[in-house]
Formats: C-alpha cells, structure tokens, sequence
C-alpha cells in the first residue's frame, strides 16, 4: 500500500471511512477492493486524502446535520450554529405554502412519476414551464432535473461541428463539462480566462472561421459572489454574431427585478441570451431550466441527451416550483426581496465598517478574502467554534492562494444573527491577525 508521510493510503481511507462509523463489512464487497486500491493509488486521491487528514477538524466538508431550524439555525456533532452555507436564499424551504403545495400533490401525483419526460410527465411540467415563462417575461422555459444537467445536455444540444463555444474560466463546473461533451461532439471550444470583452474578440479572431458563436458564462460566480461585465460582454457577443449562454442558478429569484436573475437585470432584455436558472437555490425545490422559445424547446428536446435518457423533476416538486412562481409574481414577493436585501446590506456595510475584504454583495453570496488556505480553514473553523457557519472555499475551487469563506445570506436570518456574524468576523480576523483593507470606520 503506498506510503503518506507516515501513513498509508489505506489508514486514511479507513480513518476517514470509520469515521462516519460505517466501515464496510469484509465479505460483502472483496469484489470491489482492487477497485479502490487501484484509485486511491491515483495522485490526485493520494494528495485530497492526505490534505483532508492534514486538516482533520478544519476544514468542515461533508459535514452532516443533525438538527435544522426555521430561522437556520443547524445542529452538528452537538454543537448549534447559525447556517450561513446555504443555498435557500429566501427561506423557501421552510415556507408553509411549498410544503402545501408538495403534501397537495402528493396523492394526486404520487412521489414520483417514473419516466423519462422524452415519454411522459404530468401537466405539472406544463404548468411549471409557463409560469417560469411569464415570470420571467420570455416566450417559454424549459424544465431539467438539476443546472448540472442542464448545462450537461444543453452545450452539445446548441453547438454543432463548424460552431464555436466559448467559455469564461470562473464558469461552474457543470459548464466546462457541458463543453467538454460539445468538443466530443465536434464544436470548437476555447476558454476565455478572464470575462474581459477584448480578450472575448481575440479569442474568437484566433479561433478563425465558425458558423454559430455561443459564450457560456456564469451570471453571478458561484464562488465569489462576483457578477461578470454582462453587459459589454452582451454588445461584444452580438456585434460578433453570436448568443450568450449565462448559468444565473445564483441569480435566480434574488438579483434584479422580480428576481429574475443577473443577465435579465443587466440586459434588460433576454432575446439574445439562453438563461439557466436554477429551482434548487432561491426556489427551494428541485431542478434547473432554460429559457427558450416553444421552436427552440422542441429542438432542445430532440438534441439534448440528459433530456432524452434521464429522469424528471418529480410531480410534487413541479407543484412547489408553480407555487414559488406564484409568491414571485405577487406583489408580497417585493417585501420578501426587500427583506434579504437589507440583510446583505446590514452584513456588506458591517465589513465595510471593519474594513474586511471581500467579493459579491449584489447577490445573497458574500465571499470574505483570507488568502492561503490553511488560514481559510483556521478561519471558517474558529468562526464555527464561535457559532457561525460559513463555507470555506479553497483550491480548486478557488485560484491557490485566493482562499474564501463564502457567507451565503438568507430572508429568513433573524438580524441579531447577522450582526451576530459580524461581531464573530471582528474577532476572528483581529485574532488571526488576517487582512484588512483600510483602517476601521470610527464607531459612532
Ligand atoms: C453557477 C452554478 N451552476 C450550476 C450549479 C449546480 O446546480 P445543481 O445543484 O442544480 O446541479 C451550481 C451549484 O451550486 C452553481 O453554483
């Protein structure tokens, strides 16, 4: 077994394995050992594995909850803190109209309808996709069980041989796989890296002659919280002949208007752009969609792999998107907006007074700048031991020494946890001796 430091690969594997207090019985997979013998040889294993051991305690990943509450507060491993890791910006998840619309649905349209929507689904889909549609004033939507597959089956369905996809750097993930694929299937796919409309011409000049252009990029930055220059990129991309394909899954239901997202709030307009919002995060549901049109849709249909072989959104959950959807389009939606608003502001202009560092602010994502990464751990860890919970981002997540910890803000933490947050960042980064921007804004 190969050796890390004074360890072996497998000792770690066992410590990190029985620490979830389920190691494998013997007999029940000996088919699978050469198996995870043969990867956890991989590099790539050997570092994480040795990494996570190295910061055992630290780095708060794959944590599990034991207890959640209304007003987000989790329980974990015995100890209660304010979650500030989660995605549900409005607290929708915790909203009695979305339970009611999945307990309505139910033994209507039971939990799940088992088929592939290439073959069949409920009205519900239907349903959901025009009301997406009119909230987001485009002439139609259409539904995936996840961004993830979306942007999967999505990038090959709209590029072909002889087209050229590009796509920013600091895009999701999901976004550079749904390219990888494209490429697979014949597009040319460059890599912008850094969304700066200049180097947007020289990419597409350098790449010489191509029939449809598409730019993918993220509409706020997962990570950062950072928002991209939509706006130029926009005017670069049409005066180039080409569409812009922006993942606004943090955008949606939080940035701009009625919450429709980071590229419809810069652009004012989506007849040039494919937006992929998300239904997990702000909507508190499940799924991801794109806007398109009903032509669009059905060639979408045809040309999209995970659309064709994978499965739905199941029924209860497309009940809870239309409700959400509802509660968007009502005027109580402003208050609600205006609620989680005013929580970012408190927490941005609390930093501003301590002159901290950090990204983001025009969506829920507050991103504070601690640099390497094992002061980023040390960080999200005392901060957690002080009853806060933020996720640390690192590498490679984040560039090697640009180490974050991702405040997530939500519509449903009470102020008290807020300022709560901010008397726990003053201490953590006066401790830690971690930088500051400017002298701290006399208290008045
Ligand atoms: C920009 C972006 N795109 C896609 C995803 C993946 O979304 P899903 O969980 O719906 O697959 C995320 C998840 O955080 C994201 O931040």
């Amino acid at each position: 077994m190969t050796k890390i430091g004074q360890l072996t690969v497998g000792t770690l594997l066992e410590r990190f394995t029985g620490a979830r207090g389920r190691p494998s019985s013997e007999s029940a997979v000996a088919g699978l050992e050469p198996l995870t013998e043969r990867l956890s040889r991989h590099k790539v294993t050997r570092v994480a594995l040795a990494f996570l051991d190295a910061n055992a305690g630290l780095h708060l990943k794959d944590l599990l909850f034991d207890a959640t509450t209304d007003d987000r507060r989790v329980v974990i491993d015995g100890q209660t803190v304010w979650n500030f890791g989660s995605d549900s910006f409005l607290g929708f998840d915790r909203d009695p109209r979305v339970y009611r619309a999945i307990t309505e649905a139910l033994p209507e349209w039971g939990a799940h309808n088992g088929a592939s929507r290439a073959f069949s689904s409920p009205v519900l889909v239907d349903e959901a996709e025009s009301k997406l549609a009119a909230w987001l004033g485009v002439p139609d939507t259409f539904i995936f069980p996840s961004v993830t597959l979306a942007n999967v089956g999505l990038l090959p369905a709209i590029t072909q041989p002889g087209d050229l996809l590009v796509v920013d750097r600091e895009s999701h993930d999901s976004v550079h796989q749904g390219a990888r694929l494209a490429a697979a299937a014949g597009a040319k796919v460059v890599e912008l890296s850094s969304p700066d409309p200049k180097q947007l011409e020289r990419v597409v000049a350098d790449a010489g002659r191509h029939q449809g252009l598409v730019l993918a990029i993220d509409g706020v930055y997962s990570m950062s919280g950072r928002t991209p220059p939509l706006v130029e990129l926009d005017a670069t991309v049409r005066r180039l002949g080409g569409i812009m394909y922006v993942d606004d899954a943090h955008g949606t239901g939080v940035v701009g208007p009625r919450g429709r997202g980071a590229a419809a709030a810069a652009l004012g307009t989506l007849d040039n752009v494919l937006m992929v919002g998300s239904l997990s995060k702000a909507f508190s549901c499940l799924g991801g969609f794109v806007t398109c049109t009903p032509e669009l849709k059905t060639i979408l249909k045809i040309r999209s792999s995970t659309f064709i072989f994978g499965g739905p959104v199941p029924p209860p959950y497309l009940a809870a998107i239309s409700a959400v959807c509802d509660i968007f389009m009502s005027p109580e939606y402003d208050t609600l907006l205006a609620g989680l608003h005013e929580r970012i502001q408190r927490f941005t202009d609390g930093l501003d007074a301590l002159g901290i560092e950090y990204h983001g602010g025009g969506s829920a994502i507050v991103s504070l700048c601690v640099g390497d990464l094992e002061k980023t751990f040390e960080a999200g860890r005392q901060l957690f031991d002080l009853g806060y919970y933020a996720q640390s981002a690192t590498y490679p997540a984040v560039p090697i020494h640009g180490g974050l910890l991702r405040v997530q803000i939500n519509a449903n933490h009470p102020m008290q946890a807020i300022d709560g947050l901010l008397d726990a960042v003053a201490t953590v980064w006066r401790e830690r001796r971690l930088p500051v921007r400017r002298r701290p804004a006399p208290v008045s």
